[in-house]
């Protein structure tokens, strides 16, 4: 059963401790489909954006790239600092996706890169998305496309099926790829109070320099994931880290290793 409270409190725990690995892993992945992300929802020159669980701000940063008036929001004080001080000319706050610490009606655009899969209420975080977004705003999010697609998910997840265990005792959240699916996050949208919604994948490739790099970046600069292969007794580990790296050297190219990492990218505007 899902416990909001332990999965929002293990979550944060998580990320306050990451941010520096998060972007050494994650940065030149998830940047890949901001643009994407920002023409979904509409932004450009002069509009008014929050970009909810912002992490290193690579979302709000390009938005102000464009001429966007942006806020980035994010629950981890310590990803606050990363990104304030990658970005010292954007804005941004602490709060919670699920609460946002901002008044009704105020923004054209609202992004959300990677984030909403974090979430113990997403559902929270579509209606506060809705509420902070003026009539006819945009809302726009990405996760990752489901294992069958997300190559590293499929490569991490295979071998701990196949390995470790994969009942181990975590605060339970929502399934890491519910919004994996086009028709969950039409309905998410719609039951949020938004209309029309649009999903669409965006290609994504992950240059990881090491046969050994998936384990590393999974092991330590992810939270959920993260949390799953720390709980494995030590010798499955060991056989998990056997088995990605040789699944990882079917995706080698020279020493580095390419592996496909699409995302999911639903969008809709408030009516
Ligand atoms: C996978 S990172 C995505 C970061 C960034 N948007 C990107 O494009 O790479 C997820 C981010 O969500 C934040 N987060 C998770 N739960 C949150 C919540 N309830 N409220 C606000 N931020 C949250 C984490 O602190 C982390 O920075």
């Amino acid at each position: 059963m899902i416990d909001s409270n332990s999965f929002r409190e293990f979550e944060h725990r998580g990320w306050q401790g990451i941010p520096g690995a998060y972007h050494q892993a994650f940065g030149e992945l998830t940047t890949q489909s901001i643009e994407p992300l920002l023409d979904a929802a509409a932004v450009k020159v002069s509009t008014k954006v929050i970009d909810i669980a912002s992490g290193p701000g690579y979302v709000a940063a390009a938005a102000a790239r464009r001429g966007a008036s942006v806020i980035g929001v994010d629950f981890s004080v310590a990803m606050v600092a990363a990104a304030r001080e990658r970005h010292p000319d954007v804005e941004f706050r602490e709060g919670d996706a699920e609460e946002l610490p901002l008044s009704d009606n105020v923004f054209d655009a609202a992004v959300m890169n990677f984030g909403i899969l974090h979430l113990a209420r997403p559902d929270q975080c579509l209606a506060e998305a809705c509420r902070v977004l003026s009539p006819g705003g945009r809302f726009a999010f990405t996760v990752w496309a489901k294992p069958e697609e997300s190559i590293g998910f499929q490569i991490v997840l295979g071998a701990i099926a196949k390995h470790g265990d994969q009942n181990v005792p975590l605060p339970q959240g929502p399934p890491f790829f519910c919004f994996s699916d086009p028709d969950e996050c039409r309905r998410s949208l719609i039951a949020a109070g938004f209309a029309s919604p649009t999903v669409v994948k965006v290609p994504q490739l992950w240059r990881l320099p090491t046969i050994d790099s998936l384990f590393e970046f999974m092991l330590r600069s992810t939270v959920r994931t993260a949390g799953l292969l720390r709980a494995q007794k030590p010798a499955a580990l060991e056989k998990i880290r056997d088995a990605m790296r040789a699944e990882s050297k079917r995706y080698q190219k020279g020493n580095a290793v390419e592996l496909p990492m699409p995302a999911v990218l639903a969008s809709a505007p408030e009516p």
